[in-house]
């Protein structure tokens, strides 16, 4: 592993999208603040629904301060709005995120995309309030299968790419994460092989060094579209892939522990 890639922690994310609101959710993120101690070369962080927030995030407080006080899973938004309050029936900011208990916060993911109409200029937009607030955005990026068919993979993902570059860039300090989501990969059970996403992660990583050098080499790529136990090490494995955005493979603890020890095992090889 070059020692650039070791420089970087892998971050393995679980997104749950809209599972586990209640006492569920409370459970699950207490085993996942329990996996977080067996492996320890890794972050860890989780994004419940809104509704089970800040009950998770009270959850990995305790369980941290019961371990060794040192490993807590951070906790993610899926989404949010760019303002920081206002009229905005059923929207939920950046700073209800944060006094949720939330560092984090999931931008631009394919399903807000797709169902919800967030353009690239929204997702910029949340980026740079994110940041403003505090928060550490994983902004997602990926083509649907129609545009991989038609060639135009690198071109859609430049494209997303490049709407948030420059507030990526002014706030290189913070080391934000990118995720590449090929749209066809998500809860389909299809993944993209090692090398096809190694190809997009190659360039991703291309766009950063054009900006800065610094930006490359800090910010973490992470890969998602049905990564689960068994693919993982191939995946995580990849010179620019330095973690994996998790969906289905997330909703319980064994299996989003097997995501996560195969990325400990590789970060302390
Ligand atoms: P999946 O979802 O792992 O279920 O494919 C990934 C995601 O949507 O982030």
């Amino acid at each position: 592993m070059s020692n650039e890639k070791k420089s970087r922690k892998p971050l393995v994310a679980g997104n749950w999208k809209m599972h586990h609101g209640g006492l569920s959710g409370v459970e699950l993120a207490g085993a996942v603040a329990r996996l977080a101690r067996e492996v320890p070369h890794v972050e860890l962080v989780i994004a419940p629904p809104y509704t089970a927030l800040a009950a998770a995030a009270h959850e990995c407080d305790a369980e941290a301060a019961g371990g060794r006080g040192d490993v807590r899973v951070a906790i993610a938004g899926q989404n949010m709005h760019a303002s920081h309050t206002g009229a905005f029936t059923g929207e939920i900011s950046s700073a209800m995120l944060k006094d949720s208990g939330c560092t984090w916060v999931i931008l631009g993911h394919s399903e807000r995309r797709q169902h919800f109409g967030e353009t690239d200029a929204a997702v910029a937009a949340k980026t740079t309030a994110a940041f403003k607030q505090g928060l550490v955005p994983i902004v997602c990026v990926g083509e649907t299968l129609a545009e991989r068919e038609a060639g135009h993979t690198l071109e859609v993902v430049k494209r997303q790419l490049d709407a948030v570059l420059p507030v990526l860039h002014a706030h290189v300090a913070t080391a934000a994460a990118i995720a590449y989501e090929p749209v066809w990969a998500i809860g389909t059970g299809k993944h993209a092989g090692p090398a096809e996403a190694e190809e997009v992660h190659a360039a991703i990583r291309g766009w950063l060094a054009a900006t800065s050098a610094t930006l490359a080499a800090q910010t973490r790529i992470l890969y998602g579209g049905s990564v689960k136990g068994d693919n993982a090490a191939g995946l995580l494995g990849c010179p620019n892939i330095d973690g994996a955005l998790v969906g289905g493979a997330s909703l319980d603890a064994v299996s989003f522990g097997a995501i996560a020890r195969a990325a400990d095992a590789l970060a302390s090889s």
